[in-house]
């Protein structure tokens, strides 16, 4: 009796394990876990590495199109990758360190900036999603940062007026990533680096050798075969692994040619397991199935991006601002961020350039003349952290943390290095190291906490305190500002046309003279253009060239940086439904002479954008200053300007 009783007993045990095991599955598939995104140690790198390489990871699952957390600022580096650079102490090896963070001007639209270049470093989404070789499930949505939208309470300011922020801040927001397929709750993000990156095929052993077309080819096969079986149910288990034989050995040989070897590698023999792979999401997603993390193995070697909004700051001239998403206790983590560290602040130093044309072998070089002193610092400057007593800098690449700003004594959250033994593990060794030598590490491998230092509440906005050398270069930056140019107006920058115009017609040469646009303006429209549909070729009498028909889209989504041209608008008429449609002259390269003309441009094509030199960045005494770093976290060996 007892004993029959007890194995009952046992078996509603079983029964009920089975039932919490089917359950935590579901956990760990689920499609939230309330966790948006988690930073923790890349699928590329080897958790018994030195120092990990940190990536991102989907806390929940994200449908294809949809937009990832968390968008950013790009903050651009101007003319900043010039051979006077590479000269200078540390040069070539903090350019050649950097260049692994940037990101084109073209992804950000600062290709207005500077003369020679200006790419960009978006911390969080722009350095933390990874690159794979033959993966990728993100891209940059450029149409977010390229038509961005300033709104005026975040800065307060009013256009055509002087303003302390303006210059102190980068002008370019809502870098914004977005899933170019479905991105399963677990996996990590791997950004679309370009066709250039492509091309070289990393020595990473952790990076799959095969390229990415192998993977497309042999998902054809897979769902041709699929699809076939599907058609006849009626065939036996013998007669599909005749089918496939065929299909791998003689049809593939073909097609594929040499590469059918490979190819036939990535699909499974055995014609049951075809439909997994398609379950899987493909070839590759079945190959690597231990790429998506489970919520366990996130819990413990990743940290959860959840702590930290944007919002607009309550502080005065402050900006943006990081307030508390849920409530945070006092010593709690608050957020970690990966630094980017920058040897030598000196290379932040902008000069004007001049091109010199060089004789011998007719080619242009760009030049800095030292006598006419600094143009100023790059805006990067403003969002690194430093101290006056070392060369060194240190760029903050987690998510938001750019957004936090200065509390002074009222400080409600603090940095530190993270300790060894902690997870985020910090390997004290680099700060022992000398700054010489710390220029020759070229991998980001300093990690910071921001931790609370007291109990913050939801909604609450998180501060840290910038010390007193920030404090000081403020103050008499304020100071003198007031004196300069309180209550002076200031020209309208391209963000201001983008508002003033948003329901206003572009000018025409009829209406320019009336309503002239102020200087350093550009006019630019996003053209996908065709030959007219109608068939009828028409020329521009004038010029003798081809007139192009605009053809769309007209999404917001859709406009890049590669449609993207320089106009001057020609001619405007009402369209309904498009508010006014122009006829634009597009220039197609840096020879004057080379143009288009097209017709039927909608409004919503055309922007605006700052030429060379002229958005706020440039302003002359605009303020530079890095963020302090607490004194106890610069090591002897850091403080080379003592
Ligand atoms: C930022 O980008 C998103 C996605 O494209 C867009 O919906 C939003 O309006 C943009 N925000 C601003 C302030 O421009
Ligand atoms: C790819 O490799 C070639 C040859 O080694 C090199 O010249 C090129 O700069 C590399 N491209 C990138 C993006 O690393
Ligand atoms: C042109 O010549 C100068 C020195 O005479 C050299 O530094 C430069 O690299 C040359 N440029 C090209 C494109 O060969
Ligand atoms: C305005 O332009 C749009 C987009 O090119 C086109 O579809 C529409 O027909 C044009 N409307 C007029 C009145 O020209």
């Amino acid at each position: 009796m007892t004993s029959q009783f007890s194995l009952i007993a046992t078996k509603d045990v079983i029964w009920v394990i089975l039932l919490l095991l089917s359950l935590s599955t579901i956990g760990v598939l689920g499609e939230n876990d309330g966790c948006p995104m988690w930073l923790a140690p890349s699928y590329t790198t080897t958790l018994s590495a030195d120092f990990p390489k940190y990536g991102l990871f989907a806390g929940q699952a994200y449908k294809q199109d949809s937009i990832l957390p968390f968008s950013e600022l790009a903050i651009p580096l101007i003319d900043f990758f010039a051979d006077f650079n590479r000269g200078k102490p540390h040069g070539s090896d903090v350019l050649e360190f950097l260049e692994n963070y940037l990101w084109t001007q073209e992804k950000i639209g600062s290709m207005w900036e500077g003369v020679i270049s200006a790419p960009g470093i978006i911390p969080g989404i722009g350095v933390l999603a990874n690159y794979h070789s033959t993966y990728s499930n993100a891209d940059f949505l450029q149409a977010s940062i390229l038509l961005r939208e300033t709104k005026d309470d975040e800065f307060k300011k009013k256009p055509g007026e002087a303003n302390l922020i303006r210059g102190a801040v980068t002008p370019y927001s809502n870098a914004t990533l977005k899933a170019t397929q479905h991105i399963p709750a677990g996996m990590e993000i791997f950004a679309d680096f370009g066709e250039v990156w492509d091309g070289n095929l990393t020595e990473n052993i952790y990076q799959d050798k095969i390229h990415r077309y192998d993977y497309n080819i042999a998902d054809e096969i897979v769902n041709k075969m699929v699809d076939l079986y599907e058609k006849h149910p009626g065939l036996s288990l013998d007669m599909k692994e005749d089918i496939m034989d065929f299909m791998l050995q003689k049809v593939l040989t073909t097609v594929a040619g040499p590469n059918a070897k490979t190819i036939n590698s990535l699909i499974p023999d055995n014609p049951r397991k075809l439909k997994k792979v398609q379950e899987a999401g493909g070839t590759f997603m079945y190959r690597y199935r231990d790429m998506i993390r489970t919520s366990e193995w996130l819990e413990e070697n990743g940290f959860c991006l959840d702590t930290i909004r944007h919002g607009v700051s309550t502080i005065p001239n402050a900006g943006r601002g990081a307030f508390a998403a849920r409530d945070i206790k006092e010593g709690e983590i608050i957020t970690i961020t990966p630094m980017v560290h920058i040897a030598d602040k000196d290379l932040l130093t902008m000069y004007r350039i001049e091109f010199v044309e060089n004789e011998e072998n007719d080619t242009e070089e760009a030049e800095y003349d030292e006598s006419e002193g600094p143009l100023g610092k790059q805006i990067l400057l403003n969002y690194a952290f430093g101290h006056p007593e070392s060369s060194m800098i240190f760029v903050p690449t987690g998510p938001q943390v750019t957004l936090i700003n200065n509390g002074a004594k009222d400080a409600n959250a603090r940095v530190k290095w993270a300790e060894s033994n902690d997870p985020m593990e910090n390997p004290s060794s680099y700060l022992d190291l000398s700054v010489d030598d710390m220029a020759q590490v070229k991998e980001s491998v300093l990690m910071m906490k921001v931790v609370a230092a007291r109990d913050i509440g939801v909604g609450e906005e998180i501060t840290i305190n910038y010390g007193n050398s920030w404090q000081k270069a403020w103050d008499s930056y304020e100071e003198k500002w007031k004196i300069t140019k309180e209550g002076k107006p200031h020209p309208l920058k391209a963000e201001d046309l983008r508002i003033m115009y948003k329901n206003k017609p572009l000018e025409t040469p009829e209406t320019i003279e009336d309503n002239p646009y102020p200087d350093d303006i550009l006019t630019l429209c996003f053209l996908f253009t065709d030959e007219r549909p109608d068939g009828k070729q028409m020329t521009n009498q004038e010029f003798g060239t081809e007139i192009n028909q605009f053809v769309g889209p007209t999404k917001y989504e859709a406009y890049d940086s590669k449609s993207l041209y320089l106009v001057s608008v020609l001619d405007r008429m009402e369209a309904p439904g498009f508010f006014y449609n122009y006829t634009v002259r597009a220039s197609l390269g840096d020879d004057e002479e080379e143009f288009a003309d097209v017709v039927d441009v909608p409004h919503s094509a055309c922007t605006f954008f700052d030429s060379h030199y002229s958005s706020d960045i440039h302003l002359e005494d605009a303020f530079r200053h890095p963020i302090g770093m607490p004194e106890s976290l610069i090591p002897v060996s850091w403080r080379n300007l003592r």
